[in-house]
């Protein structure tokens, strides 16, 4: 889509939204001059080829995550924070290895339903809902997600570069618990989160203050915050780690930062 053709937009365009920022940082067209000129101040805060580096390691550890759940015979997938459709896309990837898997996209962004409707719902087997991950229950009960995800059989929950954009205050991990009572044993949680540990702060604090004027905050947390969101879960090899040393052998490898971790989990019996 061109954004900047004569029609009017049906969004807000006043205030940046991380969406169309990431999707500014992957070098997609879906995104406003607003969002560039927020993206670009955080590339002014880190450094452009980190910002590029960052966005790009965190897609790859997402495709090999999905790749790998997908070889583990895992067939339904809830991609809680889906961002704007691009290349690989969670259903894409599950998709070559199980056609028939389920995905069901969420994402509290207007933009994303409107542009996943085309690109993400392909097939009856995926769809896209507007839903606020900090009320994980609307998403739970959701009809389009009851009509795909079957919580008696193991299911993929991934929460990509999502969770930085949960402040404590609406309790990150008590979304993941809420998640956790319905899947089966079996089930998995896939989490990748940017970090405290490895940039400096005064550049982690220019890039907060650009957030602050987005539609969401964020939240950079240290690893061992990161880990407390696996509770309840078995961290599988090589547990949590930068998302390039997480099975680079499992897909296309990443760029090598110090800006995220990542892991995945798996429900063990109860
Ligand atoms: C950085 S993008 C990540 C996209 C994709 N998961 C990936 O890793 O490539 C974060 C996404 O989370 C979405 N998001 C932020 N807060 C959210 C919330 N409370 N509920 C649902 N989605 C949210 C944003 O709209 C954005 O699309």
């Amino acid at each position: 889509m061109s954004t900047d053709g004569a029609s009017p937009p049906p969004y807000d365009t006043s205030t940046p939204s991380p969406a169309r920022m990431y999707d500014y940082f992957l070098g997609g067209k879906d995104n406003y001059a607003v969002d560039r000129e927020a993206a670009e101040q955080v590339k002014a805060a880190v450094g452009e080829m980190l910002c590029h580096a960052t966005v790009w390691e965190n897609r790859r550890f997402l495709q090999r995550v999905v790749h790998y759940l997908a070889e583990a015979g895992i067939d339904q997938f809830i991609d809680l924070g889906t961002g704007l459709p691009t290349q690989g896309n969670v259903h894409e990837v599950a998709q070559e290895v199980i056609p028939e898997a389920h995905v069901v996209y969420v994402d509290n962004d207007p933009i994303v339903l409107a542009h996943g409707r085309a690109l993400l719902a392909t097939n009856a087997t995926t769809t896209v809902i507007t839903a606020d991950a900090r009320e994980p229950d609307t998403i739970l009960d959701h009809p389009d997600l009851k009509a795909l995800i079957d919580f008696s059989r193991p299911v993929a929950v991934l929460s990509i570069a999502l969770f930085h954009f949960i402040t404590d205050e609406h309790d990150p991990a008590g979304i993941v618990a809420a998640f956790r009572k319905r899947m089966a044993p079996g089930s998995y949680l896939a989490l990748s989160h940017l970090t405290t540990d490895g940039t400096p702060a005064e550049e982690l604090a220019r890039v907060e203050e650009v957030y602050r004027r987005a539609t969401s905050p964020i939240v950079f947390r240290p690893p061992e915050r990161i880990a407390e969101y696996f509770a309840g879960f078995d961290l599988v090899e090589p547990g949590l780690t930068r998302p390039w040393k997480w099975r680079p052998g499992y897909g296309p490898a990443g760029p090598q930062t110090d800006s995220l971790y990542a892991g995945l989990g798996r429900l063990p019996a109860a």
